[in-house]
């Protein structure tokens, strides 16, 4: 029998990314290979996002297009993710969708795909404590062979009142470090030269030990076991919490030289009263202790943030709160958002979203064009210094220019000169736009 065809659409963050690696490689062992032609496959999966009522407005949209499909000929559709697990049978209703699977239930697809019939939908939504998809060797999705995401944790223990993750994904749970070292050696054996370890707040990941309880392991600990992998294996991480972000994690950074410079770490707020209503549990002056301990022991640390606009009852004064405290640190970028009320949430529950729409997005606005002013004054000092470059990739503008990251982050482009992606090379940055470093090559 010929195998089946399997086309999945991913939608969210990084951590979304490697599920929908984690769902291929559990359906390549039960027969199914990859498409990436939805015209030609058996069965169409949308790996979903809850986080914003945007994100889901743009997958109702693409349910109908696999509607669509459904009229040509026999095809199974299946929403997995977040929006799954926030949405549960409510997606049966649109009679496209066969099959709902929660981020927790990927093990059960194959079963699911089984059964599944036009009268018989299946769904499974169960959330798990221990579920870490630990044993499962994701079938790697990247086109460039160069970096790779490894999942150090699931779900989420935090309270921040404007978030559905800890809904949608449950709650916190560490990966057994050595599945996570054997994957980082995996993927240096395999080429690949950059890790990224994921998870909602890697600066609480906690491994205990079942039969050695001495030996836990925390996240500073395993940074510096995925370092020692290879020097020549680069890793990353996020996200960070700057409640968790500890002195032991920022001195691990500094001591390997193959731990990048770059945290992200989402300020969301810099008024202390949104903070506060947001349940981040730090204030605007925590936050800048943080910043300030990074700088002085990462002094050329990339630092990046999210920002929400417009949170529940916030005045002017906040957002000038939040203008003010993204000048002062200076951010290299940052991910922007108009705030989007989540239904089950603390905030949906407690607090009217009463910011009107155009004064959101009036906010977001100007915390955009400030931004792009920081981008740019931020790349400006990066004009005449040097940096190693892991190379990622032909630039999608000149076919003869390459283009890869410093380790603080920031995107280069060079001149190809006979180099190919998955090299280091060094460069030295001539000039930039707000979005990139323009670098030659140094021999
Ligand atoms: N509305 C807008 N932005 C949100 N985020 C999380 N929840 C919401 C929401 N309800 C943003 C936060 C978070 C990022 C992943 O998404 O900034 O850090
Ligand atoms: Fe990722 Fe959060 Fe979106 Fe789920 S809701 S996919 S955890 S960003």
């Amino acid at each position: 029998m010929q195998d089946k065809k399997v086309y999945i659409e991913t939608y969210g963050c990084q951590m979304n990314v490697n599920d929908s690696e984690v769902i291929l490689s559990i359906l390549k062992d039960a027969g199914y290979v990859r498409t990436e032609d939805m015209g030609e496959a058996d069965v169409i999966l949308a790996n979903t996002c809850s986080i914003r009522d945007n994100a889901e407005q743009r997958i109702w949209g693409r349910i109908g297009q696999f509607r669509i499909q459904k009229t040509k000929r026999d095809v199974i559709v299946g929403i997995t993710g977040c929006m799954a697990e926030r949405l549960k049978e409510k997606l049966l209703d649109s009679h496209t969708v066969d099959i709902v699977a929660g981020p927790d239930s990927y093990r059960s697809l194959p079963a699911m795909l089984r059964a599944v019939t036009p009268d018989n939908p299946q769904i499974n939504v169960l959330l798990s404590h221990e579920e870490t998809y630990s044993d499962i060797t994701p079938l790697r999705m990247d086109r460039n062979g160069v970096s790779a995401y490894i999942s150090i944790m699931r779900g989420c223990n935090n309270v921040c009142s404007y978030c559905v993750v800890p809904y949608t994904r449950g709650a916190e749970r560490s990966r057994d470090p050595k599945t996570i070292i054997r994957e980082a050696e995996d993927a240096f054996c395999r080429g690949y030269r950059e890790v990224c370890l994921l998870g909602q707040n890697v600066d609480s990941y906690f491994w205990e030990d079942p039969d050695t309880p001495d030996d836990n392991v925390n996240f500073a600990q395993l940074l510096e076991s995925v370092a020692k992998v290879s020097p020549d294996l680069r890793v990353r991480f996020s996200t960070s919490h700057p409640k968790d972000i500890s002195d032991e994690v920022i001195y691990t950074m500094a001591m390997y030289d193959n731990i990048c410079s770059h945290i992200h770490l989402p300020v969301q707020s810099g008024s202390n009263a949104m903070l506060e209503k947001m349940r981040r549990k730090y204030t605007r002056e925590w936050y800048l202790g943080r910043v300030a301990k990074i700088r002085s022991v990462i002094p050329d640390c990339g630092i990046t943030t999210d920002i929400i606009a417009g949170f529940c009852g916030e005045t002017a004064q906040d957002h000038r709160d939040t203008l003010s405290l993204m000048e002062e640190v200076g951010f290299d970028s940052a991910f922007m958002f108009q705030y989007s009320e989540r239904p089950g949430t603390l905030a949906a529950r407690k607090f009217p979203d009463d910011v009107p729409e155009e004064v959101k997005t009036a906010r977001l606005n100007e915390i955009i064009a400030l931004q792009n002013r920081l981008s740019l004054e931020s790349n400006r000092r990066e004009i005449g210094k040097t940096h190693r470059i892991l190379i990622e990739g032909v630039s999608k503008k000149n076919g003869n220019e390459l283009f890869g990251r410093a380790g603080n982050n920031k995107v280069c482009v060079f001149p190809a000169e006979g180099h190919r992606t998955g090299e280091y090379v060094h460069v030295r940055v001539l000039s930039c736009t707000s979005a990139t470093l323009i670098s030659e090559l140094i021999r």
